[in-house]
């Protein structure tokens, strides 16, 4: 199944996905420095998310993970001349890729890039900062729960969280299953779960290029 899911995937790129030479170039930088583009989104993926920016008309944008930027360069190429993405990112080797990309792809939008567990940056955030507009949490799984409550902190009436890698080829929903990124995806279902500041919230499957795995979308009460 893995190799027509990705044929399929490649069908639609060439279809539906232009051509950007920003984000090849990351790509290109990615794989040349010895790490696995597999963790950053399908292309296809990083267009839904382009998308829903732009249905939005969203300014201000978050990434909790940035991982070497891939999927930050599909949000800050959504994002208006004066829009601002913050993306914060873990691991000290992957922001150092992380910054290379952003830098070359020279982007028109103010991208700033944080180094650090995203759940201490995000605290050091004054009480002034506005809040974000669309917000993607694609960052280590055990830290979702913590993630989706501080992403609600910074968030208004309307703001759009996606997090990615919610469906984990169905270990969700293996009981023999418990290690701690799929313990913490588990938590997160539990706590969208008729969240009294979530207006809607589902999760979607997907097949592709990344394998078997899902996004799930929630909006602000
Ligand atoms: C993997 C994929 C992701 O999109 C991610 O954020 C983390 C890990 C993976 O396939 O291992
Ligand atoms: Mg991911």
């Amino acid at each position: 199944m893995q190799q027509m899911w990705t044929e399929l995937d490649d069908y639609i790129d060439e279809h539906l996905i232009p051509e950007d030479k920003r984000l090849h170039q990351v790509m290109k930088n990615t794989v040349d420095h010895g790490l696995s583009n597999h963790l950053a989104v399908a292309p296809n993926q990083g267009m839904l998310l382009q998308m829903l920016i732009q249905m939005n008309k969203c300014k201000r944008v978050l990434e909790i993970g940035t991982f070497a930027a891939y999927s930050t360069i599909w949000l800050a190429r959504a994002l208006p001349k004066d829009g601002y993405l913050l993306t914060i990112e873990g691991r000290e080797t992957h922001a150092q890729m992380a910054h290379k990309n952003i830098t070359e792809a020279n982007m028109d939008t103010n991208i700033e890039l944080k180094v650090g567990f995203a759940a201490d940056v995000l605290k050091t955030l004054t009480a002034e900062t506005p809040a974000f507009d669309f917000i993607f949490i694609d960052a280590d799984k055990g830290s979702y729960p913590e993630y989706l409550e501080l992403s609600l902190k910074y968030s208004h009436s309307g703001t759009i969280i996606v997090l990615d890698n919610v469906i984990r080829a169905g270990d969700i929903i293996d009981p023999n299953n418990q290690k701690p990124s799929i313990v913490g995806i588990r938590q997160t279902f539990e706590a969208l779960k008729n969240h009294p500041k979530l207006l809607s919230c589902t999760a979607l499957q997907t097949v592709g290029s990344k394998g078997h795995d899902g996004f799930a979308i929630a909006i602000v009460k």
